[in-house]
């Protein structure tokens, strides 16, 4: 694997506990100009997977830390439990966590009091469960974008960083795709994306608030859901399976790996843009699901044959066939550019989930 020196920090290395080189976050190397040090940021979607990189990347920069995770009744704060970075940013003030729901307006308000930036990042994600569920799609990422911006307007924050995806697009017209790409709901799951990013715009049109859109392509990484296709591979794999389940494989994406785009959004909140500017990240490379299941079987050692599974296959005219970024805007407006490859990425993926992966639930499909 290739290595790189780590990111200028201000604050306590999430490497040094060996956490954060653990789940990868060692791969980056540009040094981000300005400094987030003793600044409140609060993070929705802090237990998930692209949050809780966000979080321990924060906490490293210096900034004070509100972890948004959402409502349960035994208190877990999902990635962010298993987090020593965070713990202990926790022990030493440095971070708080936030128990709540976005679809509740006050607290979410509340919640969002005294903050300096806003990094929204909480939704649901999953393209297959959008199909059977929609209406929680709208309530959480329209609705739930919607709160974020409501209170982002009541107490003049400074700055909000909204989450988008590349699925708004839908299978485009050309490639690589350009953020004036037409925006297209090729499922629930992105029509409710769409939605909260127009709500952005709206929002920065009408009242200058102060949102930037960040768009991220596909991201992978240690901590990602079995229901993605790269932990789906790995796992499979991993579990020492000889038929690995999938479904299409000739779609292609452009993958970013978990800590550059956590790096996108470091830049992000310490980047003075016009409202409303939406940005990509993505790495300007695509390559096919079976391109991605060779380099799996390479990074594992494993020679399993692919069984396609027809509850994995998209409704037609849903599949989106290829993602492909132009990541020009990112670098000119943010200095941002990915630096960790597929190939080092995927393996730093397999470290991390070869203790976890159980050979009993590593075929099963999860929405
Ligand atoms: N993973 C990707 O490849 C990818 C690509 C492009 C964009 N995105 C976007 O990045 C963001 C983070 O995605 P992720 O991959 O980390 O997914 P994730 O599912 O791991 O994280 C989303 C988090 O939002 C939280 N959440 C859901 N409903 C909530 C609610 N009602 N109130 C409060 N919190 C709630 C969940 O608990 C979860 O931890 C999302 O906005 C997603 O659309 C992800």
């Amino acid at each position: 694997m290739t290595t790189h020196p780590g990111p200028t920090t201000s604050a306590g290395d999430p490497r040094a506990d060996g956490l954060g080189a653990e789940a990868g976050a060692d791969l980056v190397a540009r040094p981000v100009e300005g400094s987030l040090a003793g600044r409140t940021v609060l993070v929705t979607g802090s237990d998930g997977f692209i949050g809780s990189h966000v979080v321990e990347r924060l906490v490293a920069e210096g900034a004070q830390v509100r972890a948004f995770c959402l409502y349960n009744s035994n208190g877990s704060t999902g990635w962010l439990d298993e987090s020593e970075t965070f713990r202990t940013a926790v022990r030493d003030g440095q971070a708080e966590v936030v128990l709540g729901d976005i679809r509740d307006p006050e607290h979410v308000a509340a919640s969002t009091e005294g903050v300096d930036v806003v990094l929204h990042l909480a939704a649901l994600i999953a393209i297959p469960f959008s199909y059977v569920a929609p209406r929680s799609y709208v309530e959480t990422n329209v609705i739930g974008t919607l709160n974020v911006l409501e209170a982002v307007r009541r107490h003049g924050t400074p700055r909000m960083v909204n989450t988008s995806t590349s699925e708004v697009y839908g299978t485009p017209e050309e490639v690589p795709i350009t953020e004036a790409h037409p925006l297209r709901g090729q499922s629930p799951y992105s029509a409710t994306k769409i939605s909260a990013d127009k709500m952005c715009e709206s929002y920065a049109l009408s009242f200058e608030t102060p949102v930037t859109t960040l768009r991220p392509f596909n991201t992978f990484g240690p901590r990602q859901s079995t229901r993605a296709v790269i932990p789906t591979v790995l796992s499979q794999l991993l579990a020492g399976a000889g038929q690995l389940r999938l479904g299409d494989v000739s779609p292609k994406r452009d993958f970013t790996f978990v800590a550059d785009t956590a790096d996108g959004f470091v830049r992000a909140a310490l980047t003075d843009v016009a409202p409303g500017t939406t940005i990509q990240l993505g790495t300007g490379r695509t390559v096919s699901v079976g391109d991605v299941v060779e380099l799996c079987r390479k990074v594992t050692g494993s020679d399993a044959e692919i069984v396609t599974e027809s509850a994995r296959i998209r409704p037609e005219g849903s599949e989106v066939q290829i993602l492909l970024s132009d990541p020009s805007r990112a670098n000119e407006v943010l200095g941002w550019a990915p630096t960790v490859s597929l190939e080092d990425g995927l393996a730093a993926t397999a470290e991390w989930l070869r203790p976890r992966v159980d050979p009993e639930t590593a075929g099963r499909y999860h929405r």
